[in-house]
């Protein structure tokens, strides 16, 4: 039997992750099994940490953990010294080892007019943005006294060497790694080690490296031109919201977190838990849709139904699905109904 650890969190996370759960049930029924867990702001109130031992251990346990979102402003707080709902996320990817986020930007047909960018720009694209996830100043050294704070960003060979190979392996044509090597050490270290691992290991491909604030630039002007794009961890956050607007909304990008060997995957929106919209019943739940569609592809290795759930979410959209950040009026539960009347 193949056990899913579900994470549903905050805000709108329990509204999407409810949607997908309803979703596979009726579409693989009877081939998994969801434990729902208490995790981010809703662990924080009820054990005063964001992620548990036992959470944390049910995860390494299960075949794939699926999740919401964390956070919101009720745990919102400058103070180092208290619990925040993100600390549960990175500390589930730090301890699963998930070095590698694959966040999938793809502008689909139908929602061309969507994006507030214009129709010709957008047209076309298909990229993979590969996130370093478990390296940089994410998890640096932090310090904090009453006149000074710091924030340490550490990245080793081995862990560009991985990420490297992983956007490598992904790719048809063309890699671009995006750094700061004119400025930072460890984007110097970073785009050594990105051509090493090319010149060695990938000839065959072709590789780029872009300053990210050029390619923050590029990104919407000529969005078409990226195939696979490979960064450490911060710039992969930034750069994947910004790629978001090609698709037309957050709502709609889906994320991949791997680790090595057989350590379950995370899957999961890359929008966050939009408290702005919670408890409406009008958040999109295609990202969370699609992150599912990820986690049959990548963490159970169900290729087709993987692509099954891909083509009803496609068709849904091009038989006028759109929820509010597309501009539409259909909510959370019809949404659902939309994709499962495809399948
Ligand atoms: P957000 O991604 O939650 O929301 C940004 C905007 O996009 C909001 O206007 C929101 O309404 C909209 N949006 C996001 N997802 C949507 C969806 N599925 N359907 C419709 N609209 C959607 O970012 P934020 O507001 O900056 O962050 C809110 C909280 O979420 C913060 O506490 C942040 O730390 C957390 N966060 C968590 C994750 C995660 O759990 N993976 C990711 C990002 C942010
Ligand atoms: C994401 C989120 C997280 C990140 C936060 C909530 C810690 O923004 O998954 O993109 O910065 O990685
Ligand atoms: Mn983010």
């Amino acid at each position: 039997m193949t056990t899913i650890a579900v994470l549903p969190g905050d805000g709108i996370g329990p509204e999407v992750t409810a949607a997908t759960i309803e979703l596979l049930e009726a579409f693989v029924p009877g081939r998994l099994i969801f434990e729902e867990h208490a995790f981010g702001g809703c662990s924080i109130d009820l054990h005063g940490t964001a992620l548990t031992d036992e959470v944390l251990a049910a995860c390494r346990a299960s075949d794939s953990v699926l999740l919401g979102a964390v956070g919101g402003p009720k745990w919102d707080t400058t103070d180092p010294a208290k619990p925040r709902p993100e600390q549960g996320l990175l500390g589930l990817r730090k301890e699963l080892g998930l070095y590698a986020n694959l966040r999938p930007v793809k502008a689909y047909a139908s929602l061309l007019d969507s994006s507030p960018l214009k129709h010709e720009v957008v047209e076309g694209t298909d990229m993979l943005v590969v996130r370093e996830l478990t390296g940089g100043i994410y998890f640096g050294e932090k310090t904090r006294t009453a006149t000074e704070a710091s924030d340490d960003c550490r990245y080793t060979v081995a862990e560009v060497e991985r990420i490297a190979r992983v956007a490598f392996g992904a790719a048809k044509k063309l890699v671009t790694s995006v750094d700061k090597a004119n400025v930072l050490e460890t984007s110097r270290l970073w785009r050594e080690v990105v051509r090493r691992v090319h010149e060695e290991e990938f000839p065959h491909l072709e590789l780029e490296h872009l300053l990210v604030d050029s390619t923050a630039m590029r990104l919407v002007t000529n969005p078409r031109h990226f195939e696979v794009v490979v960064t450490e961890n911060m710039f992969g956050d930034i750069l994947s919201d910004e790629a978001s607007v090609i698709t037309g909304s957050l709502g709609l990008m889906p994320s991949a977190s791997l680790g090595a060997g057989d350590t379950p995957g995370v899957f999961e929106p890359v929008h966050g838990s939009a408290p702005d919209i919670a408890g409406l019943g009008i958040a999109n739940p295609l990202a969370m849709f699609l992150s599912a569609a990820l986690m049959l592809r990548h963490g159970l290795g169900w290729e087709s139904e993987a692509l099954a759930l891909e083509s009803a979410v496609d068709r849904a959209l091009a038989e006028g699905l759109r929820t509010r950040d597309l501009g539409g009026t259909v909510g959370t539960a019809l949404a659902t109904q939309a994709v499962l009347a495809q399948l």
